[in-house]
């Protein structure tokens, strides 16, 4: 079988980190033919790291190319839904990273535009690749947990405001802050694990509170900065909520910036008969008894690259057809989700489903 030609839209952060290289593992499936950014020296310098491919700054150029088969989209969120939509409508398959979108109606424009033309959409809900928590799906499954009646998350850091002033911290850019940036994996990697509950109530408050006065914003350091002071910022920085659903309750605290100083990264999943403790990205902890005792397992086992096995799963399935667990199908539901808790904080109450 000959190999399938790729191009990268957006060379910037998560280009560079993370599909770059999980495309160069892959090089028994594709080539990467076209580098994109509007920013001409980020594409060129992504393609010389690849070595061969072609450096371009309008997506457009590439649309018609009938050896392009699969498309990575890697710029900021508020582009995902037109670049993708273009992708889709010239036949090619797309693995959008997340968010899918900035809201929800124009990821289910997405998901229509790869329905009617027959095509595979993925987002980069890349946890759904990683070991710990396809274990843990997997226990949740068995019923090793019992009746799962609620799900802690905490997405949660000391200083950790990305770029500030600049498109992460723009809502007419990002769609949001910390929930739509962070909280996305969060609920994304939750509804993996325990299915896709139907949702009946969201309660949600949001806070724009550290990073308002630009120039007063104290950290140690910033990724995707420098900061840009004559910036925008209008957008979350801490979220709180509720959501009762049709299976367990689901309660989230998230601080891109909180004046607490250590971060809590993790999701607590709770159950009659055990509970699961995951550190975000890393281990999990198994809380039970038995024979009368309390008892505690941390279990050990070989991890995947969550990448490499996102990108392999897109570049073999897509062509085929074939939806998995990364399809925007499954995706859809974090984007309502994130709607309706931005909903009830801008209304500040309760929203029924
Ligand atoms: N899966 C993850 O864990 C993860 C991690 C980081 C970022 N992301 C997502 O990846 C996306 C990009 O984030 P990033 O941190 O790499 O941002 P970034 O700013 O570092 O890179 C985005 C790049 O896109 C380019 N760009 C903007 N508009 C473009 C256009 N129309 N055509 C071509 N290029 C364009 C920019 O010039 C920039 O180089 C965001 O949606 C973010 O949420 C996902």
């Amino acid at each position: 079988m000959s190999k399938l030609k790729a191009a990268i839209i957006g060379c910037g952060t998560i280009a560079t980190s993370a599909h770059l290289p999980a495309y160069q593992a892959a090089a028994d499936l594709a080539d990467v033919k076209y580098f994109v950014d509007i920013i001409p020296q980020r594409a060129e310098k992504l393609r010389d790291v690849y070595g061969s491919g072609k450096a371009l700054t309008d997506y457009r150029d590439i649309l018609d190319d009938p050896e392009l088969s699969c498309v990575s989209v890697c710029t900021p969120n508020t582009s995902h839904a037109p670049i993708t939509i273009d992708f889709l409508k010239a036949g090619k398959h797309v693995l959008c990273e997340k968010p899918a979108a900035v809201n929800a109606n124009l990821a289910a424009d997405m998901q229509k535009a790869a329905d009617e033309n027959g095509k595979i959409l993925n987002i980069g809900v890349v946890n759904r690749f990683n070991t710990a928590v396809n274990k843990i799906q997997e226990m949740i499954s068995a019923g090793e947990l019992g009746n799962l009646y609620h799900v802690y998350c905490s997405f949660r850091a000391h200083r950790s405001i990305p770029g500030l002033g600049g498109p992460f911290t723009t809502k007419s850019e990002a769609g949001g802050g910390v929930l739509i940036d962070w909280g996305v994996h969060f609920l994304d990697l939750i509804y993996f694990c325990i299915g896709q509950p139907a949702l009946k109530t969201v309660s949600a408050a949001t806070y724009s509170v550290l990073g308002r006065d630009l120039k007063n914003y104290v950290f140690e350091s910033m990724w995707a900065g420098p900061p840009d002071y004559e910036g925008t910022y209008d957008v979350d920085d801490f979220v709180t909520g509720l959501v009762r659903t049709e299976g367990p309750t689901l309660n989230l605290n998230g601080a891109w910036a909180q004046n607490i100083g250590e971060g809590a990264m993790f999701i607590e999943f709770l159950g009659d008969l055990g509970g699961i403790k995951l550190n975000y990205g890393g281990s999990f902890t198994f809380y039970s008894t038995k024979n009368g005792m309390l008892s505690e397992t941390r279990y050990t086992f070989e991890s995947d690259n969550m990448f490499n096995a996102e990108i392999r799963d897109f570049l073999i399935k897509a062509p085929q057809g074939i939806k998995t667990k990364a399809n925007i199908d499954n995706a859809i539901l974090t984007s309502q989700l994130m709607d309706l808790i931005y909903d009830s904080a801008a209304k500040g109450e309760e929203i029924k489903v």
